[in-house]
């Protein structure tokens, strides 16, 4: 695979401008034949050492850091009640840190607004209520292009290209869609403002198998786009598979972070996390 053809297959979205122009510069194609380099200066987007909570209540992040790199898809893993959410809140900045930061292409943005952020190129799908169920899928798409003062057809299109069967179902209430369709919905809404860098929380939460590899398909288009993808799941192994990095997080820390593949490895982790 060269840097001019990303694409493996012949599947689904072609067009690299669905990526903000400005995040493609450093963009790093991911390549089978060398090591995957990050630029200096560190990974794209890394929320470091966080300890918070919410509000006044007790600590949940215990100096938790989890990042990106370009090019690469990182996801988090871990039980339930780990922290997961709280940690990719914190770095969308829906949460105050006490300490630690979060970097974006090595700006410290800790003190942005999650709104601030969506502008500086992060795009954020939630765990829940990550789509508006009484509107349309395209009031959806609109509604995630709110940022935007140019003409985002193009975008809209693309996303029908990523997505064809929200195409099909544009015109239609969101909620009156299956899970599946709604996580693709809940994902096209947050491409639609061209993200340098996309955050998604279980996107396959309460999808049939055979929907969740269709969803992780499209996953990897969109990295293969240029977008980097920070991701919770709570099917680990298939994730670790698809994940250049990953994170295994308990009680509000990092317990094991390392390749998807070395993790997958790790008798430890297999054992406790991945069920043996
Ligand atoms: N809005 C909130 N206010 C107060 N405490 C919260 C809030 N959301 C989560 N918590 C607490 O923070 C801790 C971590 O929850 P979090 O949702 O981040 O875990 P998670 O790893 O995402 O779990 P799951 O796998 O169930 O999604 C839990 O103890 C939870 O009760
Ligand atoms: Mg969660």
């Amino acid at each position: 695979m060269s840097s001019s053809n990303p694409y493996q297959d012949d599947r689904g979205n072609k067009d690299r401008s669905i990526t903000n122009p400005a995040g493609q510069g450093t963009a790093m194609p991911r390549s089978k034949s060398g090591p995957v380099t990050s630029a200096p200066g560190g990974p794209f987007l890394i929320g470091e050492a966080m300890t918070g909570g919410y509000g006044k209540g007790p600590d949940i992040l215990h100096e938790c850091t989890i990042a990106v790199d370009r090019g690469e898809i990182a996801v988090i893993v871990g039980p339930n009640g780990a922290g997961k959410s709280t940690a990719m809140k914190a770095v969308f900045g829906m949460l105050d840190v006490r300490s630690g930061r979060v970097l974006l292409d090595g700006e410290d943005i800790t003190a942005l607004t999650p709104q601030d952020r969506v502008v500086k190129g992060m795009g954020f799908v939630p765990q829940t209520h990550n789509i508006f169920t009484s509107m349309t899928v395209e009031e959806n798409l609109e509604m995630g292009a709110f940022i935007r003062k140019d003409d985002f057809r193009d975008t809209m299109a693309q996303v029908y290209d990523l997505f064809p069967i929200l195409k099909e179902k544009r015109y239609q209430a969101a909620g009156e869609l299956s899970g599946g369709q709604r996580q693709q919905v809940a994902v096209g809404r947050a491409l639609m403002t061209k993200p340098k860098v996309l955050m998604l929380d279980e996107p396959t939460a309460g999808v049939s198998p055979i929907v969740m590899d269709e969803l992780f398909d499209r996953i990897i288009e969109v990295a293969r786009t240029g977008i980097p993808i920070l991701m919770v799941e709570q099917n680990a192994r298939q994730a670790l598979e698809i994940a250049d990095k990953g994170y295994v997080l308990v009680q509000g820390r990092n317990a094991f972070t390392d390749t998807g593949k070395a993790l997958m490895a790790d008798p430890e982790v297999r054992r406790s996390f991945l069920g043996g």
